[in-house]
């Protein structure tokens, strides 16, 4: 019997630098689980990261589809980047595929900022979403829609350096938190500059770390808001299939 649409469950994966995160979702997004992880592998091979993951879900609820968010570009479903894992293991891998056969269902993947993108915005014009982890995440969204492929991470902020080595992890494990606070506060200088966007969500395990005020239109947003975007992949089959590359488990 086929499933009304309430019934349907997502498997929603956010693959990190540090960890790799996953919980089950209704299709409006709702949590039908505390979130669970486990440590990203090293080293960081589709290998390992497919074992990772099947160990991770394995006592998990049924679920019918499952959605990735991992961290570089990713074009169609193959990942063309892994800055924090290794670019050389993943270039042009079918990660989508691999997870579909790997765990027997239909299964989209997009990049980490954009399924975190997803799961936050409100819809209303011009959405910028930031995240603060291994790397630099950055995704934009005009009234609702992706436009993906943005990867701010690998600007030069400065001469010598890229957002990703300004801000990112390294830079605040080296630099301290008061460092990183007085380079997270240029950043989002230039970024409101830059893109006027309308809101500003900042989300990723480093975001509770900043120190300062922030404008009314940026707001803080948690790892579970963010895993929400998976479901909104699946909102309309239909709409996605024409937008993304949706790999179904081969026989
Ligand atoms: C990658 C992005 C990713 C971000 C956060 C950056 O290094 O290039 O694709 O979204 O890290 O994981």
């Amino acid at each position: 019997m086929k499933k009304t649409t309430s019934q349907v469950k997502i498997l929603s994966i956010d693959i990190g630098g540090s960890h790799i995160k996953a919980t089950i979702l209704n299709k409006k997004g709702e949590l039908k689980m505390d979130y669970d992880k486990v440590p990203t592998p090293a080293p960081a091979s589709p290998d390992n990261l497919i074992k990772a993951i099947k160990t991770l879900v394995k006592n998990f609820p049924a679920y019918d589809k499952i959605s990735v968010g991992f961290p570089g570009y990713v074009k169609n479903g193959v990942i063309k980047t892994a800055p924090n894992l290794n670019t050389k293991l993943w270039a042009d891998v079918d990660l989508t595929k691999k997870i579909s056969d790997a765990l027997g269902k239909p299964t989209q993947v997009v990049n980490d900022a954009d399924m975190q993108g997803l799961g936050v915005v409100n819809g209303k014009g011009l959405e910028m979403v930031v995240t603060l982890g291994t790397g630099f995440g950055t995704a934009l969204l005009m009234n609702g829609h992706l436009l993906p492929h943005f990867e701010l991470a690998h600007l030069p902020v400065k001469t010598d350096k890229t957002y990703d080595q300004y801000i990112g992890e390294k830079a605040l494990e080296k630099y301290g938190k008061e460092r990183w606070n007085k380079r997270m506060q240029k950043v989002f200088e230039i970024l409101k500059t830059v893109f006027n966007y309308d809101t500003l969500y900042i989300g990723g395990g480093n975001s509770d770390l900043l120190t300062f005020k922030l404008d009314k239109n940026m707001k803080i947003v948690t790892n579970a808001d963010g895993i929400k975007g998976g479901a909104r992949l699946w909102i309309d089959d239909v709409e996605s299939k024409t937008k993304r590359e949706i790999s179904t488990p081969t026989e």
